[in-house]
Protein backbone atom coordinates (compact mmCIF):
# COMPACT_ATOMS: atom_id res chain seq x y z
CA UNK A 1 0.00 0.00 0.00
CA UNK A 2 2.33 2.66 1.54
CA UNK A 3 5.89 2.77 1.64
CA UNK A 4 7.66 2.96 5.02
CA UNK A 5 9.99 4.90 5.96
CA UNK A 6 9.92 5.44 9.60
CA UNK A 7 12.09 8.79 9.89
CA UNK A 8 10.71 10.11 6.57
CA UNK A 9 14.17 10.05 5.48
CA UNK A 10 14.17 10.85 1.75
CA UNK A 11 10.64 11.66 1.37
CA UNK A 12 9.80 15.31 -0.24
CA UNK A 13 6.54 16.19 1.29
CA UNK A 14 7.48 20.29 0.64
CA UNK A 15 8.92 22.18 -1.98
CA UNK A 16 10.51 25.23 -0.90
CA UNK A 17 12.49 28.29 -2.20
CA UNK A 18 13.99 29.11 1.22
CA UNK A 19 16.82 26.65 0.92
CA UNK A 20 18.75 23.55 -0.17
CA UNK A 21 20.51 21.12 1.97
CA UNK A 22 22.88 18.81 -0.32
CA UNK A 23 24.04 16.46 2.32
CA UNK A 24 26.52 14.53 -0.54
CA UNK A 25 28.60 17.28 -1.49
CA UNK A 26 28.00 19.31 1.97
CA UNK A 27 26.21 22.11 0.42
CA UNK A 28 23.87 24.74 1.94
CA UNK A 29 22.00 27.75 -0.01
CA UNK A 30 20.43 29.94 1.17
CA UNK A 31 18.19 31.47 -1.26
CA UNK A 32 20.04 31.90 -3.35
CA UNK A 33 23.14 32.14 -1.01
CA UNK A 34 25.37 30.07 0.12
CA UNK A 35 25.76 29.69 3.68
CA UNK A 36 29.67 30.39 4.01
CA UNK A 37 29.40 33.75 2.06
CA UNK A 38 26.25 34.73 4.40
CA UNK A 39 28.23 33.57 8.05
CA UNK A 40 31.23 36.46 6.70
CA UNK A 41 29.58 38.56 4.68
CA UNK A 42 26.01 39.17 6.71
CA UNK A 43 24.38 40.87 10.18
CA UNK A 44 21.21 38.87 11.58
CA UNK A 45 19.05 42.02 9.63
CA UNK A 46 20.16 41.05 6.18
CA UNK A 47 18.92 37.62 7.24
CA UNK A 48 16.01 38.13 8.26
CA UNK A 49 15.61 40.29 5.17
CA UNK A 50 16.57 38.09 2.70
CA UNK A 51 14.60 35.33 3.86
CA UNK A 52 11.53 36.99 4.00
CA UNK A 53 11.71 38.81 0.77
CA UNK A 54 14.19 36.79 -1.25
CA UNK A 55 17.00 39.79 -1.64
CA UNK A 56 19.90 40.97 -0.03
CA UNK A 57 18.60 44.37 1.77
CA UNK A 58 19.18 47.79 0.68
CA UNK A 59 21.25 50.16 3.26
CA UNK A 60 17.49 51.79 3.40
CA UNK A 61 15.65 48.66 3.98
CA UNK A 62 18.35 47.08 6.63
CA UNK A 63 17.81 50.12 8.63
CA UNK A 64 14.32 50.01 8.08
CA UNK A 65 14.33 46.05 9.40
CA UNK A 66 16.98 47.12 12.37
CA UNK A 67 14.46 49.62 13.57
CA UNK A 68 11.07 47.38 13.07
CA UNK A 69 13.23 44.85 15.17
CA UNK A 70 14.27 47.18 17.76
CA UNK A 71 10.56 48.32 18.32
CA UNK A 72 9.21 44.51 18.49
CA UNK A 73 12.06 43.86 20.80
CA UNK A 74 10.77 46.89 22.91
CA UNK A 75 7.31 45.54 22.79
CA UNK A 76 8.68 42.31 24.03
CA UNK A 77 9.82 43.66 26.64
CA UNK A 78 6.78 45.58 27.84
CA UNK A 79 4.94 42.15 28.13
CA UNK A 80 7.09 40.50 30.39
CA UNK A 81 5.17 41.69 33.04
CA UNK A 82 2.65 40.14 32.51
CA UNK A 83 4.23 36.50 31.96
CA UNK A 84 3.81 35.45 35.80
CA UNK A 85 5.76 32.73 36.75
CA UNK A 86 6.71 31.81 33.08
CA UNK A 87 10.49 33.26 33.78
CA UNK A 88 10.70 30.40 36.78
CA UNK A 89 10.91 27.34 34.05
CA UNK A 90 13.95 25.27 35.04
CA UNK A 91 15.33 25.59 30.84
CA UNK A 92 15.18 28.40 28.77
CA UNK A 93 13.40 26.91 26.04
CA UNK A 94 10.17 25.98 28.51
CA UNK A 95 10.09 29.73 29.51
CA UNK A 96 10.17 30.56 25.55
CA UNK A 97 7.55 28.29 24.77
CA UNK A 98 5.07 29.59 27.83
CA UNK A 99 6.04 33.19 26.96
CA UNK A 100 5.84 32.72 23.25
CA UNK A 101 2.28 30.86 23.69
CA UNK A 102 1.19 34.24 25.88
CA UNK A 103 1.55 35.88 22.38
CA UNK A 104 -1.33 36.58 19.86
CA UNK A 105 -0.71 36.82 16.07
CA UNK A 106 -3.94 37.24 13.54
CA UNK A 107 -2.37 35.20 10.47
CA UNK A 108 1.23 34.53 9.16
CA UNK A 109 2.18 38.21 8.22
CA UNK A 110 5.74 40.28 8.21
CA UNK A 111 4.45 41.77 11.06
CA UNK A 112 3.94 38.37 12.69
CA UNK A 113 7.48 36.98 12.02
CA UNK A 114 9.02 40.41 13.30
CA UNK A 115 6.85 40.46 16.32
CA UNK A 116 8.08 36.85 16.95
CA UNK A 117 11.79 37.61 16.46
CA UNK A 118 12.05 40.26 18.42
CA UNK A 119 10.35 38.92 21.40
CA UNK A 120 13.05 35.71 21.87
CA UNK A 121 16.36 37.26 22.33
CA UNK A 122 13.92 39.63 25.44
CA UNK A 123 12.61 36.31 26.90
CA UNK A 124 15.74 34.14 26.59
CA UNK A 125 17.61 37.27 28.28
CA UNK A 126 15.37 37.97 31.12
CA UNK A 127 14.95 34.35 31.80
CA UNK A 128 19.17 34.01 32.38
CA UNK A 129 18.87 37.39 34.55
CA UNK A 130 15.54 36.24 36.45
CA UNK A 131 17.53 32.45 36.97
CA UNK A 132 20.76 35.04 38.70
CA UNK A 133 18.16 37.00 40.83
CA UNK A 134 18.82 40.15 38.67
CA UNK A 135 16.22 42.49 37.27
CA UNK A 136 15.35 42.38 33.31
CA UNK A 137 17.72 44.71 31.22
CA UNK A 138 15.48 47.00 28.96
CA UNK A 139 16.66 46.62 25.44
CA UNK A 140 18.49 49.52 23.81
CA UNK A 141 16.54 50.71 20.27
CA UNK A 142 19.96 51.85 18.96
CA UNK A 143 21.64 48.90 18.73
CA UNK A 144 21.68 46.13 16.45
CA UNK A 145 19.05 42.85 17.02
CA UNK A 146 22.51 40.58 18.14
CA UNK A 147 24.10 43.31 19.83
CA UNK A 148 21.27 43.86 22.14
CA UNK A 149 20.73 40.36 22.77
CA UNK A 150 24.10 40.67 24.18
CA UNK A 151 23.32 44.40 25.92
CA UNK A 152 20.39 42.86 27.41
CA UNK A 153 22.21 39.70 29.05
CA UNK A 154 24.97 41.88 31.03
CA UNK A 155 24.13 45.71 30.59
CA UNK A 156 27.61 45.90 28.94
CA UNK A 157 27.27 47.40 25.26
CA UNK A 158 29.31 44.71 23.27
CA UNK A 159 32.67 44.36 21.58
CA UNK A 160 32.04 44.57 18.08
CA UNK A 161 34.23 41.14 18.00
CA UNK A 162 31.58 39.41 19.97
CA UNK A 163 28.83 40.94 17.92
CA UNK A 164 30.08 39.93 14.86
CA UNK A 165 30.10 36.32 16.37
CA UNK A 166 26.84 36.57 17.37
CA UNK A 167 25.93 38.09 13.70
CA UNK A 168 27.77 35.08 12.09
CA UNK A 169 25.79 32.25 14.35
CA UNK A 170 22.20 33.48 13.76
CA UNK A 171 23.06 34.22 10.19
CA UNK A 172 24.50 30.34 10.20
CA UNK A 173 21.39 28.64 11.02
CA UNK A 174 18.43 30.51 10.16
CA UNK A 175 17.49 27.51 8.01
CA UNK A 176 18.02 24.28 6.73
CA UNK A 177 15.76 22.85 4.68
CA UNK A 178 12.92 20.56 6.53
CA UNK A 179 14.53 19.96 9.58
CA UNK A 180 12.56 18.48 12.44
CA UNK A 181 11.51 22.30 13.97
CA UNK A 182 10.42 23.46 10.44
CA UNK A 183 8.32 20.59 9.24
CA UNK A 184 6.40 20.66 12.67
CA UNK A 185 5.79 24.64 11.86
CA UNK A 186 4.83 23.58 8.59
CA UNK A 187 2.59 20.78 10.03
CA UNK A 188 1.01 23.42 12.35
CA UNK A 189 0.86 25.88 9.97
CA UNK A 190 -0.95 23.40 7.15
CA UNK A 191 -3.66 22.84 9.89
CA UNK A 192 -4.75 26.58 9.35
CA UNK A 193 -3.79 27.18 12.84
CA UNK A 194 -1.93 30.65 13.81
CA UNK A 195 1.72 31.36 13.35
CA UNK A 196 2.25 31.77 17.33
CA UNK A 197 0.84 28.00 17.80
CA UNK A 198 3.21 26.65 14.67
CA UNK A 199 6.58 28.70 16.16
CA UNK A 200 5.73 26.92 19.69
CA UNK A 201 5.17 23.76 18.58
CA UNK A 202 8.76 24.22 16.99
CA UNK A 203 10.42 25.33 20.11
CA UNK A 204 8.80 22.11 21.37
CA UNK A 205 11.07 20.03 18.17
CA UNK A 206 14.10 22.60 18.56
CA UNK A 207 14.39 21.90 22.18
CA UNK A 208 15.29 17.88 21.97
CA UNK A 209 18.96 16.72 22.26
CA UNK A 210 19.24 15.32 18.34
CA UNK A 211 18.15 18.47 17.29
CA UNK A 212 19.12 21.35 18.82
CA UNK A 213 19.17 20.67 22.19
CA UNK A 214 22.85 19.15 21.57
CA UNK A 215 25.50 22.33 21.71
CA UNK A 216 25.19 22.85 25.66
CA UNK A 217 26.11 19.05 25.83
CA UNK A 218 28.88 19.60 23.70
CA UNK A 219 30.52 22.06 26.19
CA UNK A 220 29.96 19.77 29.01
CA UNK A 221 31.86 17.05 27.07
CA UNK A 222 34.33 19.81 26.42
CA UNK A 223 34.85 20.28 29.79
CA UNK A 224 34.35 16.94 30.96
CA UNK A 225 37.51 15.86 28.98
CA UNK A 226 39.38 19.02 30.06
CA UNK A 227 42.32 18.40 28.23
CA UNK A 228 43.81 16.94 24.52
CA UNK A 229 45.99 14.08 25.83
CA UNK A 230 42.25 12.69 27.88
CA UNK A 231 40.44 12.94 24.36
CA UNK A 232 40.66 9.37 22.85
CA UNK A 233 40.01 7.26 26.54
CA UNK A 234 37.36 9.61 26.90
CA UNK A 235 35.12 9.10 23.94
CA UNK A 236 35.98 5.43 24.05
CA UNK A 237 34.71 5.24 27.50
CA UNK A 238 31.25 7.03 26.16
CA UNK A 239 31.09 4.89 22.71
CA UNK A 240 31.58 1.94 25.28
CA UNK A 241 28.59 2.91 27.01
CA UNK A 242 26.79 3.20 24.02
CA UNK A 243 26.34 6.85 24.57
CA UNK A 244 26.07 9.17 21.31
CA UNK A 245 29.21 12.05 21.22
CA UNK A 246 27.07 15.13 20.70
CA UNK A 247 27.57 17.61 18.03
CA UNK A 248 28.65 14.61 15.42
CA UNK A 249 26.69 12.89 12.46
CA UNK A 250 23.78 14.05 10.72
CA UNK A 251 20.71 12.68 8.87
CA UNK A 252 21.30 14.25 6.05
CA UNK A 253 25.11 15.00 5.69
CA UNK A 254 27.65 12.28 4.50
CA UNK A 255 30.35 14.62 4.63
CA UNK A 256 31.10 17.25 6.98
CA UNK A 257 28.67 20.08 8.13
CA UNK A 258 29.45 22.98 6.06
CA UNK A 259 27.82 25.10 8.87
CA UNK A 260 30.65 23.45 10.98
CA UNK A 261 32.97 24.27 9.35
CA UNK A 262 32.15 28.20 9.14
CA UNK A 263 31.31 28.12 12.70
CA UNK A 264 35.07 26.91 13.01
CA UNK A 265 36.18 29.60 10.95
CA UNK A 266 34.13 32.08 13.04
CA UNK A 267 35.06 30.95 16.41
CA UNK A 268 38.81 30.96 15.39
CA UNK A 269 38.83 34.33 14.55
CA UNK A 270 36.78 35.30 17.93
CA UNK A 271 39.30 33.16 19.84
CA UNK A 272 42.06 35.42 17.74
CA UNK A 273 40.91 38.15 19.03
CA UNK A 274 40.57 37.57 22.56
CA UNK A 275 44.02 36.19 22.58
CA UNK A 276 43.11 32.20 24.07
CA UNK A 277 42.65 29.40 21.12
CA UNK A 278 42.99 26.61 23.89
CA UNK A 279 38.69 25.82 23.52
CA UNK A 280 39.28 25.36 20.13
CA UNK A 281 42.23 23.46 20.04
CA UNK A 282 40.51 20.89 21.97
CA UNK A 283 37.56 21.00 20.10
CA UNK A 284 39.64 20.11 17.17
CA UNK A 285 41.28 17.32 18.39
CA UNK A 286 37.69 16.21 19.90
CA UNK A 287 36.25 16.11 16.62
CA UNK A 288 39.90 14.15 14.87
CA UNK A 289 39.45 11.87 17.48
CA UNK A 290 35.32 11.17 17.66
CA UNK A 291 35.32 11.16 13.56
CA UNK A 292 37.92 8.37 13.70
CA UNK A 293 36.26 6.08 16.67
CA UNK A 294 32.96 6.56 15.10
CA UNK A 295 34.54 5.71 11.67
CA UNK A 296 35.84 2.04 12.82
CA UNK A 297 32.06 1.62 14.26
CA UNK A 298 30.06 3.09 11.60
CA UNK A 299 32.31 2.56 8.47
CA UNK A 300 29.01 2.79 5.97
CA UNK A 301 27.89 6.45 7.66
CA UNK A 302 31.00 8.72 7.74
CA UNK A 303 29.73 10.46 10.90
CA UNK A 304 31.02 14.29 11.12
CA UNK A 305 31.01 17.19 12.84
CA UNK A 306 27.94 19.06 12.77
CA UNK A 307 26.36 22.57 13.42
CA UNK A 308 26.49 22.10 17.19
CA UNK A 309 29.72 20.92 17.50
CA UNK A 310 31.18 24.74 16.68
CA UNK A 311 28.06 26.49 17.71
CA UNK A 312 29.48 25.67 21.31
CA UNK A 313 32.73 26.73 20.84
CA UNK A 314 31.43 29.81 19.22
CA UNK A 315 28.50 30.98 21.52
CA UNK A 316 30.98 30.45 24.29
CA UNK A 317 33.71 32.35 22.77
CA UNK A 318 30.42 35.39 22.18
CA UNK A 319 29.78 35.36 25.96
CA UNK A 320 26.41 33.58 25.78
CA UNK A 321 25.96 31.19 28.47
CA UNK A 322 25.25 27.61 27.70
CA UNK A 323 21.97 27.29 29.34
CA UNK A 324 20.81 29.65 26.06
CA UNK A 325 22.14 28.09 23.60
CA UNK A 326 18.84 26.27 22.51
CA UNK A 327 17.10 29.63 23.10
CA UNK A 328 19.73 31.25 20.87
CA UNK A 329 18.99 29.08 18.08
CA UNK A 330 15.59 29.81 18.26
CA UNK A 331 16.22 33.84 18.11
CA UNK A 332 17.42 32.82 14.26
CA UNK A 333 15.73 29.97 13.49
CA UNK A 334 12.03 31.50 14.07
CA UNK A 335 13.20 33.38 11.11
CA UNK A 336 13.00 30.02 8.75
CA UNK A 337 10.37 28.59 10.62
CA UNK A 338 8.07 31.90 9.80
CA UNK A 339 9.10 32.33 6.40
CA UNK A 340 8.08 28.38 5.66
CA UNK A 341 4.69 28.70 7.75
CA UNK A 342 3.99 31.41 5.38
CA UNK A 343 5.18 29.57 2.20
CA UNK A 344 3.09 26.69 3.48
CA UNK A 345 -0.13 28.84 3.63
CA UNK A 346 0.24 29.76 -0.06
CA UNK A 347 0.24 25.24 -0.73
CA UNK A 348 -2.77 25.23 1.28
CA UNK A 349 -2.87 21.79 1.63
CA UNK A 350 -3.00 19.76 5.00
CA UNK A 351 0.14 17.27 6.02
CA UNK A 352 -1.29 14.17 6.77
CA UNK A 353 1.07 11.63 6.10
CA UNK A 354 -0.16 7.90 6.86
CA UNK A 355 0.86 4.72 9.59
CA UNK A 356 0.47 1.20 9.49
CA UNK A 357 -1.22 -0.52 12.14
CA UNK A 358 0.76 -3.15 13.67
CA UNK A 359 -1.71 -3.61 16.90
CA UNK A 360 -4.27 -6.63 17.04
CA UNK A 361 -6.95 -7.17 15.19
CA UNK A 362 -10.78 -6.41 16.18
CA UNK A 363 -12.09 -10.23 17.51
CA UNK A 364 -14.85 -11.79 15.12
CA UNK A 365 -15.71 -11.14 11.70
CA UNK A 366 -17.24 -8.16 10.83
CA UNK A 367 -18.10 -4.92 13.11
CA UNK A 368 -19.73 -5.56 16.49
N1 LIG B 1 27.64 9.15 18.33
C1 LIG B 1 27.66 7.80 18.33
N2 LIG B 1 26.97 7.05 17.45
C2 LIG B 1 26.24 7.72 16.53
C3 LIG B 1 26.19 9.11 16.46
C4 LIG B 1 26.93 9.83 17.41
N3 LIG B 1 26.93 11.16 17.43
N4 LIG B 1 25.39 9.47 15.45
C5 LIG B 1 24.94 8.35 14.90
N5 LIG B 1 25.44 7.28 15.56
C6 LIG B 1 25.19 5.88 15.29
C7 LIG B 1 23.76 5.53 15.61
O1 LIG B 1 23.63 5.13 16.97
C8 LIG B 1 23.48 4.41 14.66
O2 LIG B 1 24.02 3.23 15.22
P1 LIG B 1 23.21 1.84 15.18
O3 LIG B 1 22.90 1.60 13.74
O4 LIG B 1 24.19 0.88 15.76
O5 LIG B 1 22.00 2.08 16.02
C9 LIG B 1 24.35 4.74 13.43
O6 LIG B 1 25.35 5.64 13.89
C10 LIG B 1 23.62 5.39 12.30
O7 LIG B 1 23.01 6.54 12.74
P2 LIG B 1 22.30 7.53 11.69
O8 LIG B 1 21.22 6.78 10.96
O9 LIG B 1 23.30 8.24 10.88
O10 LIG B 1 21.69 8.55 12.66
P3 LIG B 1 20.34 9.34 12.52
O11 LIG B 1 20.19 9.87 11.15
O12 LIG B 1 19.23 8.53 13.07
O13 LIG B 1 20.60 10.49 13.56
C11 LIG B 1 21.56 12.30 14.60
C12 LIG B 1 21.24 11.67 13.26
C13 LIG B 1 21.99 13.74 14.38
C14 LIG B 1 20.31 12.31 15.45
C15 LIG B 1 22.68 11.50 15.28
O14 LIG B 1 23.83 11.51 14.49
C16 LIG B 1 22.96 11.97 16.68
O15 LIG B 1 22.28 11.57 17.62
N6 LIG B 1 24.00 12.85 16.88
C17 LIG B 1 24.29 13.36 18.19
C18 LIG B 1 23.33 14.48 18.58
C19 LIG B 1 23.57 15.73 17.79
O16 LIG B 1 24.70 16.16 17.58
N7 LIG B 1 22.48 16.37 17.36
C20 LIG B 1 22.53 17.58 16.59
C21 LIG B 1 22.13 17.33 15.18
S1 LIG B 1 22.36 18.75 14.15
Amino acid sequence: MFATASGLEGVVVAQTALSDVNGQSGRLVIRGHHVECLVTKAAFEDAFGLMWSGWMPSVTEREALREALARARERAFGLLPSLGGVLDAPAAMDALRGALARLWTAGDTYEDGVLLTGAIPVIAAAWHRARMGLPAIAPDVKLSHAADFLYMLSGAVPHRARVDGLDAYLCCVVDHGLNASTFVARTVASTGSDTVSAVVAAIGALKGPLHGGAPGPVLDMLDSIGTPDRVRSWLEAELAAGRRIMGMGHRIYRVRDPRAAALERAAAILERSAANTDRLLLARAVEREAERLLAERHPERNLRANVEFYTAVLLEAVGIPRTLFSATFAASRVVGWCAHIHEQRFVGRLIRPASRYVGTAPRGGGPC
